[in-house]
């Protein structure tokens, strides 16, 4: 048996004995009117090449709906059906990339980037603070609030280090800085994204150092 077939047949093992609680998943109105608007993108021909925003587009819903984005084997099957490719080349996308969650994420999912810039600029002090609050990388917090992952550079190196949660970039954090911002998030509220010191963009520290006669 060659070790694709293997994991072929491993993964549909996996897939039947998954909960088939959202085997009834069908896109709301939004987002079936939404759907219509990414197939207009490609060639009827090239239609498999709305796999990826098809499947944003449910793990979103998931999100909306059961408070976990993330995708269960039903969804990703009723995405390839509606494509009309076969479940495992759905299946092959999900995997390959980690935008996508193939288990129940809690409702805040933390990304802390370990990559070099974040870690010389303490990213440990970041997982430090998520650890001190009870984050577990890949588990779900009791209260069902939040799941933590490590992940590679996510293009903001500049405002080092930083974590993404959900949609959204908070920067220049340090312990203190993440700790309050995981704080304001279990109380309901909506932190402020962006630098936790006022940088704007990716300027310098403090403001512009050149060209400062060009500032307003
Ligand atoms: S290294 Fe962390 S955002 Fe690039």
């Amino acid at each position: 048996m060659t070790t694709d077939t293997y994991n072929t047949i491993r993964e549909a093992r996996r897939a039947a004995a998954q909960p088939r609680e959202f085997a009834d998943f069908a896109w709301t109105s939004e987002n079936a009117a939404q759907v219509q608007t990414i197939f207009a993108r490609y060639p009827d021909t090239r239609r498999a090449s709305a796999i990826m925003p098809l499947l944003w587009l449910a793990q979103e819903q998931m999100a909306a709906a059961a408070g976990s984005a993330w995708l269960p084997v039903p969804v990703i099957e009723f995405v390839a059906g509606q494509i009309g490719m076969p479940y495992m080349r759905a299946y092959e996308v999900a995997t390959f990339y980690t935008m996508y969650n193939l288990k129940p994420v809690g409702r805040y999912l933390v990304q802390v980037c370990g990559t070099t810039p974040c870690l010389l600029r303490g990213s440990d002090d970041l997982l430090r603070a998520c650890a001190d609050r009870g984050l577990l990388k890949g588990g779900v917090t009791t209260d069902g609030l939040f799941t933590l992952a490590e992940v590679e550079c996510l293009g903001a190196c500049a405002n080092a280090p930083m974590v993404q949660i959900n949609a959204d970039n908070y920067e220049d954090l340090d312990y203190a800085s993440l700790t309050a911002i995981l704080d304001a998030l279990a109380r309901g509220e909506t932190p402020a994204a962006g630098s936790a010191i006022g940088r704007r963009a990716s300027c310098p520290e403090g403001g512009p150092t050149t060209l400062k006669e060009m500032v307003a």
